[in-house]
């Protein structure tokens, strides 16, 4: 297993929807772990391939922090079949380091995707849970949690971004 880079914005790979997983070979299996083995080294409870730099549409969980092996979960091409009732609260991203706010999300979610061996399984979330499923899915799909806020915030959070990127090639 390995550490992958973990891109943050405004990395144009985060905004590109990814492309399906189509085969369901070692490489994926390899790649999933590497992005669990990531996930955990960076605290996150989710990670998508996007994020890695992997235009494909896949993602990681672990809304348990490691103590469910349970909830360690991967989803690959992920679809969301349902929502319902709502949820506000504080979220952050691994490609947003130090940035965290407030996301209305629903508060439950069912999500239809496959496994590593390529069968199709649905997960039905509550709270944190629906909440990374759909933080997730959206990066499969190019969407970053910036764009769930206000225009003032998201050009807020650019800046700080951008700034952050540049004092990085400095
Ligand atoms: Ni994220």
């Amino acid at each position: 297993m390995a550490l992958l880079e973990i891109v943050t914005y405004p990395n144009p790979v985060l905004e590109t929807p990814g492309e399906p997983v189509t085969s369901f070979d070692e490489g994926l299996k390899r790649l999933i772990a590497d992005m669990f083995e990531t996930m955990d080294a960076a605290s996150g409870v989710g990670l998508a391939a996007p994020q890695v730099g992997v235009s494909r549409r896949l993602f990681v969980m672990d809304c348990s922090g490691g103590r469910d092996p349970e909830q360690r979960v991967a989803l690959i091409n992920p679809e969301v079949l349902s929502v319902e009732g709502e949820q506000n609260g504080d979220e952050g991203c691994l490609s947003f380091p130090g940035v965290f706010f407030p996301v209305k999300r629903s508060l439950r979610a069912v999500v239809r995707a496959q496994n590593v061996e390529g069968e199709t399984f649905e997960l039905d979330g509550m709270d944190l849970t629906a909440r990374c499923m759909l933080h997730e899915t959206d990066h499969c799909d190019g969407i970053v949690f910036i764009d769930h806020t206000t225009v003032l915030k998201r050009e807020m959070v650019k800046r700080k971004m951008r700034k952050l990127a540049r004092m990085a090639k400095m």
